[in-house]
Parts: C-alpha cells; sequence; structure tokens
C-alpha cells in the first residue's frame, strides 16, 4: 500500500518566538530610522510582510514575498512545500504528493525519517559545531566508517557536491605540485555535471552556464563518454586545450587528472559501461592521471550498491560524495588514496563548518541504513520494479527507458514533450524531475521507496503521458 502522510506526526508549525526571531530586524528597520528603506517598499508588499510575520501565510501571499525579497536565480518557482512523511509532500495549500525527486537525490530515507530526526534532535541539543580548530567524535567516527566501507584510506569534509569537486582540484593539483610534475590539465566528460563553483564548473559541460562567469579554472578539457576511441585522445585532448588557452607545452604525458561520473545524472542519467571505465582506469595509469569519480549524485546506494564504482570494479584515486550522505543536511566529502593523501599538508585546505558533530551524526545515520546489504537489496529490487514498469508505459511510445538502481531516465523527443509530461505528472500529484537537455524525465525516488510506491507512481506517470500524448495527437490532427 502507498505509504500516506501521517497527520498524528506533523511538522511542528512556526512557533511566535521562531517567526519573529526568523527577520529579527523587521520590527525595526536597520537602514534609515525615518523609514527610507521602507518607503522603497510598496505598501502592499509591506502589509503582505506584516501579515506573514504573524499568520500562516497563504501561497500566493508566500509567492509574493519570495519574489519581493529572494533573489530570482531559480526562476519562478509556484509550488511551497510545508511538511514530509516518508515519499509524501504535503504542501502549504494541504495537498500531498508522492515525491519522486527526494530533493534531487538527497532524501535518501525519505522526509523526516524517524531515527534520522531524533539522532539530529539528540546530537542538537548536546553539541552542534565547534570549528575544525577541534577534534569532534562524531566526524572521526563517520571518516572511520567511509574509509572502512571504501577504496580510501583518508577521509576529508566540506559542505556540498560542488565543494567537494573543488577540494578534489585542489587535492589533485597539490599531488602533482608535490612530485615536482608540471601538470595542471584536468579532463571531465562531455555532459558532465560537476557544480557551479569556478572549478567544478570549468569540468561541467552545459555552455549556458559557464559563458557569463568566464574566464573559469583554466586547462579544462572534456573528452567523449563511454567513447573507447576518446581515451586514447586523453594526451591530444589536453594539449588542444592547453593550446587553445595559450599555454601549450609539450610535456608527454599531460593530463593531470581525469574527473568522471560513473553514471551522469544531471547529464541524462547514462550509465558508465564496464568496459568503458575500465579503460579509462587503463589509461589513466599508462599516463600517470589520477581518477576522481564524482559519485556526488550515484553514491551512497542510489546504483543499488553502496558505490556505484562497485557496479564496473574500477576503483579511483578519489571520489567525491554529498547529497544524500546526512539525509537532508549539507555535507560533501572527499575520499583519498594514501599515495594523495599524503601530499595534504596542513594548511592547504580547510572549512569553518565541515564536519560538524550535527551533521556528521546524521551522515553516520544515514550511512549505518544505506550501506545495510537488506536495504541495497530493496534498491536493486525496488529499482528493477520501477525500470520494468516505465519499460512497460514507454515502450509503446517508442520512448527509451535507461538507468541503474533508483535513478531512472526516460528520454523524450524534445524537452518541450518531457516538460510536459513533468507538468502533466504534477498535477497528477507526482513530482518528478529533468536531466539533460531537458528532454530526459529524471525518476529519483528516496531509497526506501516500496514496491506499492512505485505502482503508484507508475499509474499516476502514466495518466500524465496519455494527457500529453492525446494533446499531442488532437493538436496535429
Ligand atoms: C554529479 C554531481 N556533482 C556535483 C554536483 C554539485 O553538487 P551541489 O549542488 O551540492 O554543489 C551535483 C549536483 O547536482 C551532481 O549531480
Amino acid at each position: 500500500m502507498l505509504s500516506t502522510y501521517n497527520p498524528a506526526q506533523p511538522c511542528a508549525p512556526p512557533t511566535a518566538l521562531s517567526r519573529s526571531s526568523a527577520r529579527p530586524h523587521s520590527a525595526a528597520p536597520l537602514r534609515g530610522a525615518s523609514g527610507a528603506a521602507a518607503l522603497a517598499v510598496p505598501l502592499a508588499v509591506r502589509q503582505v510582510r506584516r501579515k506573514a510575520r504573524n499568520l500562516r501565510a497563504t501561497s500566493s501571499e508566500l509567492r509574493e514575498l519570495a519574489k519581493a525579497n529572494l533573489l530570482n536565480n531559480y526562476g519562478e518557482r509556484q509550488m511551497i512545500f510545508r511538511e514530509g512523511q516518508g515519499h509524501i509532500l504535503k504542501d502549504n495549500d494541504g495537498e500531498s504528493f508522492l515525491d519522486f525527486t527526494a530533493g534531487i537525490a538527497v532524501n535518501c530515507l525519505g522526509h523526516s525519517d524517524e531515527g534520522w530526526a531524533q539522532t539530529v534532535a539528540e546530537q542538537a541539543s548536546k553539541l552542534c559545531h565547534t570549528s575544525n580548530l577541534y577534534l569532534n567524535e562524531e566526524q572521526i567516527r563517520l571518516g572511520q566508517r567511509l574509509v572502512e566501507l571504501s577504496f580510501a584510506d583518508k577521509a576529508f569534509f566540506c559542505n556540498s557536491g560542488t565543494e567537494a569537486n573543488e577540494a578534489a582540484i585542489k587535492f589533485a593539483r597539490k599531488y602533482h605540485f608535490s612530485r615536482g610534475e608540471a601538470r595542471s590539465k584536468f579532463l571531465a566528460f562531455e555532459n558532465a555535471f560537476h557544480g557551479r563553483t569556478m572549478g567544478a564548473l570549468a569540468l561541467t559541460w552545459k555552455e549556458g552556464y559557464k559563458k557569463p562567469f568566464e574566464p573559469l579554472m583554466p586547462s579544462a578539457g572534456f573528452i567523449k563518454y563511454n567513447d573507447m576511441d576518446s581515451l586514447d585522445a586523453i594526451d591530444e585532448a589536453s594539449e588542444l586545450a592547453f593550446r587553445s588557452a595559450n599555454r601549450f607545452q609539450r610535456l608527454k604525458h599531460n593530463s593531470s587528472t581525469g574527473f568522471v561520473e560513473p553514471i551522469q545524472g544531471e547529464g541524462g542519467v547514462v550509465p558508465g559501461s564496464k568496459e568503458f571505465l575500465l579503460a579509462l582506469r587503463k589509461r589513466c595509469d599508462e599516463t600517470g592521471t589520477l581518477l576522481i569519480f564524482d559519485e556526488v549524485q550515484c553514491g551512497l546506494g542510489r546504483s543499488g550498491k553502496l558505490f556505484a564504482y562497485e557496479l564496473s570494479g574500477v576503483l579511483p584515486d578519489l571520489m567525491t560524495l554529498a547529497k544524500p550522505l546526512a539525509g537532508g543536511l549539507p555535507i560533501g566529502a572527499v575520499l583519498l588514496t594514501e599515495a594523495v593523501a599524503s601530499c595534504i599538508s596542513p594548511g592547504d585546505h580547510g572549512s569553518t563548518f565541515a564536519g560538524a558533530p550535527l551533521v556528521c551524526a546524521a551522515a553516520r545515520y544515514v550511512l549505518d541504513q544505506v550501506s545495510n546489504p537488506d536495504f541495497l537489496e530493496n534498491v536493486r529490487t525496488t529499482g528493477s520494479h520501477l525500470k520494468a514498469g516505465l519499460e512497460k508505459i514507454c515502450d509503446p511510445q517508442g520512448l527509451q527507458v535507461r538507468g541503474t538502481g533508483l535513478l531512472i531516465g526516460v528520454v523524450f523527443p524534445t524537452a518541450e514533450q518531457c516538460g510536459a509530461v513533468q507538468r502533466a505528472a504534477a498535477a497528477e500529484k507526482l513530482l518528478v524531475l529533468t536531466a539533460g537537455a531537458g528532454n530526459i524525465l529524471r525518476i529519483a525516488p528516496a531509497l526506501t521507496v516500496t514496491q506499492a510506491d512505485v505502482d503508484e507512481a507508475l499509474e499516476r506517470l502514466s495518466k500524465a503521458l496519455e494527457s500529453v500524448l492525446v494533446e499531442a495527437e488532437a493538436q496535429a490532427a
């Protein structure tokens, strides 16, 4: 049966104290006692702000507040969620949605998992943050567990996926620097997504994400994913990139580091073939190139294995993790072999918030759950059930289904069609994602999803697909 929203366990509504402390300066504007700042704000907005501080605001009031106060970097957002339980999200108007996005592959245990919430509450009442001036046991135990469970010898913590990749870039640079090697070239793959900061962005494929922010980290190049021939061109590709950056040096093996997602997520849910990943490892070994796996999205159980690299058996030199690691709290991690870790010295890198007791306690809880063989077996069987169900719906329409575990994509001919299906699914109270050039419907539910939840999602998606296809046929007629 579909797990339902449990009104017996609502998320606590904001108290009068939390409402007023959310904007402590709102009662007394900081800018100009005469209210110069307030005068600049339209009366209607000020009325809405006042109302929102005192009462539960309506959805349209909240949207208006968002428009007035939040940076418009995410575009217009209509849906506002207030509570979540398991795979169900409840919006501001009390409507329930089946969440097959899991906060973009983050909420691996679903929303408000009881054990997770208890762990976080207990740790928050004990110790939240101390900085990395000091050790804390939660960070130590989390590092120990990640090392035990993976290829790695050492762990480093940060706060997001892009930060993890940024740290990995620095660690790779330091590795070559400390060996006296003039190698700074990074190679990533076409359609890759590694993040939005200047280094990770340079290794992200989509031109639109990068163009306004150039110059990014120099010496980044791209080669084709899942293409054996492109691997032979690793040196060639680095030379070309160096040439175009006007920094060409004729070094025999110039590329320092290869960045790869074992399963591309944002790029369109494309699993790397075992053959390709084995050949990539071989090529990196031949050329002394470090191999970094970005498992920010595909790692920690989503592929049906704890780490996606287990599917191919290919081991990286470094690996980045983030999204699901703390079950919804911000965290990132880099796992390193001793050969790389031994090149990092005190002061080379750091972060104030990283590895704090609160987030590490949450991550230890998540890791305990997702590394359990029964949990992973459930991901595999539910993932196969989801994929088979999607194929049943999509095959007759000529739509390809691809992916592994609980990261599945449906390939549409156009982004318009895919977007229409995503909207129609939302109308059926099912939330799904898109990926690639907008033409891939990406389905990434919590890893705790049941086959009954999957069946319900498939039924809603089938209706959504039908409504879009019927409309398209009507328009064509
Ligand atoms: C593979 C991969 N790497 C890196 C990132 C960036 O992570 P974050 O958004 O936490 O910075 C993402 C985010 O979607 C991702 O999918």
